[in-house]
């Protein structure tokens, strides 16, 4: 097969990259028709997605593709508020150009989006059908994505996924890693509940999505929910830092940071439709936490 990553430097796309090079990951050997794949990965520098006929150009030249993965994003939440412009350009324009050329050559894309889609200003775990109403900026334009892709191409896949760290990245958890190794207490929001996700168990659900069917909006997190605060709590015991964690409002964080979004209160989001359909293969969070720390410490000691 014929497969393409774009936003391939990017902390999702890198970690597919390597784990579609590799023919396996945590869970063992890959499916089979992975094993062979050819695999183009780029990230803006040589594919910018906001390009529609240098997009176009590039399918021409390089494919037909048989599977798209779409890790290409404006993902700095705060800064999509400033930065309409470009966040729309990117978040949904570039995702409608990929959307468009996988549909003239029958190719399957998976998107990937976001649970800040949602409002989230009511207690529980957001379904797939639930009414989207995004409060931010980012929000907004990944949801024009969701739309613009499934409008474009039949066969797209829309993985909804939240609270996302892994290796390299600029994620929450090497933030609080850094943080906590400097600082003896630090102030984390403690009134957001989500889904803390590592990029190896939403690598493995959409691996296995993209290889069937069933098209249409899926929610891809890790199992169980917590607050920032306890999310933070739980690094720091895991990495051994005495770091103190201060639990705060968001209201409280507003005033500190004045330009920061709006964030949803609850956006955790539930898994039924995996569970119904393809299986559901993702950690619960505090396991997959664990698993990204004790690989980081192997990497450390190389
Ligand atoms: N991170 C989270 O907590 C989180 C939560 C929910 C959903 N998601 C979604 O998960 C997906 C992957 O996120 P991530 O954390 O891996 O994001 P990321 O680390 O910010 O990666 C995005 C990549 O896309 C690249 N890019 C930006 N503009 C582009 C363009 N015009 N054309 C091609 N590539 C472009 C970025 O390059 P530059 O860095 O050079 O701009 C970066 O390498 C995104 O769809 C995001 O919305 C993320």
């Amino acid at each position: 097969v014929n497969i393409l990553v774009t936003g391939a430097q990017g902390q999702l796309g890198t970690y597919l990259l390597n784990t579609l090079l590799q023919g396996r990951d945590e869970w063992g050997p890959l499916p089979e028709v992975y094993q062979h794949a050819h695999v183009d990965a780029v990230d803006k520098d040589e594919l910018d997605i906001t390009q529609a006929t240098a997009l176009d150009a590039w399918f021409e030249m390089y494919g037909p593709y048989d599977l798209v993965f779409n890790c290409a994003a404006f993902t700095n939440v705060d800064g999509c508020e400033t930065n309409t412009e470009l966040a729309f350009a990117i978040n949904a324009e570039g995702p409608a150009n990929l959307a468009k050329a996988c549909a003239r050559t029958n190719t399957t894309l998976v998107h990937v989006s976001t649970d800040y889609v949602f409002p989230g200003n009511e207690p529980g775990e957001r379904k797939e059908t639930d009414q989207a109403n995004p409060l931010s900026a980012y929000g907004k334009t990944k949801l024009e994505g969701e739309k613009a892709v499934l409008v474009n191409n039949p066969r797209t896949h829309v993985v909804r996924t939240a609270w996302l760290y892994g290796p390299g990245g600029k994620n929450f958890v090497n933030t609080m890693l850094a943080l906590g190794a400097a600082h003896k207490e630090i102030t984390v929001v403690d009134d957001q509940y989500g889904n803390p996700t590592s990029v190896a168990d939403l690598t493995h659900e959409m691996l296995r999505l993209a290889l069937t069917s069933h098209y249409g909006v899926w929610h891809a997190t890790c199992e169980g929910v917590c607050s920032w605060a306890q999310f933070a709590q739980a690094i720091m015991d895991e990495a051994g830092l005495a770091c103190r964690v201060k639990p705060c409002t968001s209201a409280q964080w507003k005033e500190m940071n004045p330009a920061s979004a709006e964030r949803p209160a609850y956006s955790a989001l539930a898994h039924q439709k995996f569970i119904d359909t393809i299986g559901y293969e993702m950690r619960p969070w505090r396991v997959a936490l664990m698993a990204f720390m004790s690989s980081q410490n192997e990497q450390d000691t190389k």
